[in-house]
């Protein structure tokens, strides 16, 4: 494990039986809090984009977008947010995703994607893979390419990795945390 990681996985606490029994919640407040912690994701974030030769940022709602925007911001890029269904103004592309109770949906505003557009995705967990794989419906469907996804964590046992691996189309998925 490199010191990032080290560092990066120190700030990140284990809440248990949350949001309900049996669950271990991974609570990365204390990360955003420890300036040093956060700005090395942020900077590794970054990295990773312009490494993945991205042009855009989406960050998806709403712990995404507590990382995304940062990262947008240091890798001089524009920040897109993908909000979940009923929150954005204008003319908009909406996708559904399963939960594990129900459906939930996300959307974009269908501007603000254009075929030109290199896009890399940043959101905290990769769980199921349910969320980011709804977002690259997302990009699809606007014409746009993927350029990868990033996350802070993949939780591993739960394969979201699989759900994601035709979606991603041959782009990479980095987590910079597997537990
Ligand atoms: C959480 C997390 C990821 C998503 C991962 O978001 O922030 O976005 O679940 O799960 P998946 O891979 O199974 O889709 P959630 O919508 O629960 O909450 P948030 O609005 O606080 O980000
Ligand atoms: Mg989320």
């Amino acid at each position: 494990m490199t010191d990032i990681q080290e560092l990066l996985l120190s700030r990140i606490r284990d809440v248990p039986d949350y949001p309900k029994p049996g669950v271990v919640f991974k609570d990365i407040t204390p990360l955003l809090a420890d300036p040093a912690a956060f700005t090395a994701l942020t900077e590794a974030l970054a990295e990773l984009s312009l490494r993945n030769g991205a042009t855009r940022i989406v960050g998806l709602e709403a712990r995404g977008f507590i990382l995304a925007a940062p990262v947008a911001v240091r890798a001089g890029l524009g920040f897109i947010p993908v909000r979940k269904a009923g929150k954005l103004p204008g003319a908009t592309l909406r996708q559904a995703y399963e939960l594990e109770y129900g459906t939930a949906e996300i959307e974009v505003h269908a501007e603000d994607l254009t075929p030109e557009d290199r896009v890399m995705v940043i959101d905290d967990v990769l769980a199921t893979g349910g969320t980011a794989a709804a977002s690259l419906e997302l990009i699809r469907r606007a014409g746009a390419q993927v350029a990868g996804v990033a996350v802070l964590m993949e939780l591993g046992f739960l394969d979201g990795r699989a759900k994601l691996t035709p979606e991603l189309g041959g782009a990479p998925l980095d987590a910079l945390l597997t537990v």
